[in-house]
């Protein structure tokens, strides 16, 4: 086949439904990887296009490598891959954070992408070449109160991406980062309520008084950035991270 072929984690979620969108309208054949087969296929009716859904817990290593097998079966190749999925843990303290969920949060968003790479990489390279993109966030970028684990997370697979750009580039593999600033999905949702259930609006309204731009980002913004680093047109690109985030790494508004 000569359609480009993509593997998308996450998919079912704000970014990763954006990212669906756009990559489907671009013609190519795409894997949707998420928890929720009903999530998946509903989406895959939305798309239209040439899709496969696999669901899989990316944090699960037996379940990480099917997705690629199953790929590999039905496509033949793996062109792009979107390391996306992600969660964000329970907002608190650190001394008030129980292990196990530090330990779910790094299962899952360091984890998992250790496990993307680790099965798509040889892939890749046995194709003649590929591009990954991993979602970072701002919270890999710089600290947050109440949201340790998550921010450790966000700092490690900025790591990984490094460490895989430097590894991958002999055989044309290109890995980058995304670190989106707040985007308008579930989980902002979720930090909202978590950092103060009774008022979630108010969170917002102060998280966004302190973007230069005054608001999060929409889901698509930020999945038009991500399909630019995996395309071609960003080829010399490669263990870098690209911050997508109104202002906010710039400064504080005063
Ligand atoms: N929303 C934001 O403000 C923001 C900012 C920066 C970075 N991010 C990152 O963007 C990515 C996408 O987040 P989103 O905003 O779309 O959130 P979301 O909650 O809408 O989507 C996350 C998706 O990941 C899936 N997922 C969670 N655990 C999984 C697992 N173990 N295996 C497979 N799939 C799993 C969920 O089912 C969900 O569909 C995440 O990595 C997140 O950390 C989000």
């Amino acid at each position: 086949m000569t359609k480009k072929v993509a593997l998308l984690t996450g998919a079912t979620g704000g970014i990763g439904q954006a990212c669906a969108r756009r990559l489907v309208a671009s013609g190519m054949a795409v894997v949707l990887v998420d928890l929720d087969m009903a999530r998946l296929d509903k989406l895959a009716r939305e798309t239209g296009g040439d899709t496969l859904c696999l669901t899989a817990d990316v944090a699960d290593e037996q379940q990480s490598s099917s997705c690629v097998q199953a790929a590999l079966a039905r496509y033949g190749r793996i062109d792009q891959a979107f390391l996306n999925a992600g969660i964000e843990g329970p907002a608190g303290l650190i001394g008030q954070t129980p292990v196990e969920a530090f330990d779910r949060v790094m299962q899952v968003n360091v984890r998992g992408v250790w496990l993307g790479l680790a099965h798509l990489m040889p892939a890749m390279a046995s194709a003649g070449g590929g591009s990954i993109v991993v979602t970072s966030s701002i919270a890999g970028l710089r600290g947050s109160a109440r949201l340790a684990p998550y921010v450790a997370s966000k700092h490690a697979v900025i790591g990984l991406m490094k460490c895989a750009a430097i590894e991958g580039a002999a055989q044309h593999i290109r890995v980058n980062a995304v670190c989106p600033g707040a985007v308008d999905t579930r989980m902002m949702e979720a930090i909202e309520a978590g950092a103060n259930p009774a008022s979630p609006g108010a969170v917002r309204a102060a998280i966004e008084a302190g973007i230069p731009q005054q608001r999060y980002a929409d889901p698509d913004e930020v999945a038009a950035m991500m399909c630019f680093i995996a395309g071609s047109e960003a080829g010399y690109c490669t263990g870098s991270v690209f911050t997508i985030d109104g202002g906010a790494m710039a400064g504080a508004v005063r």
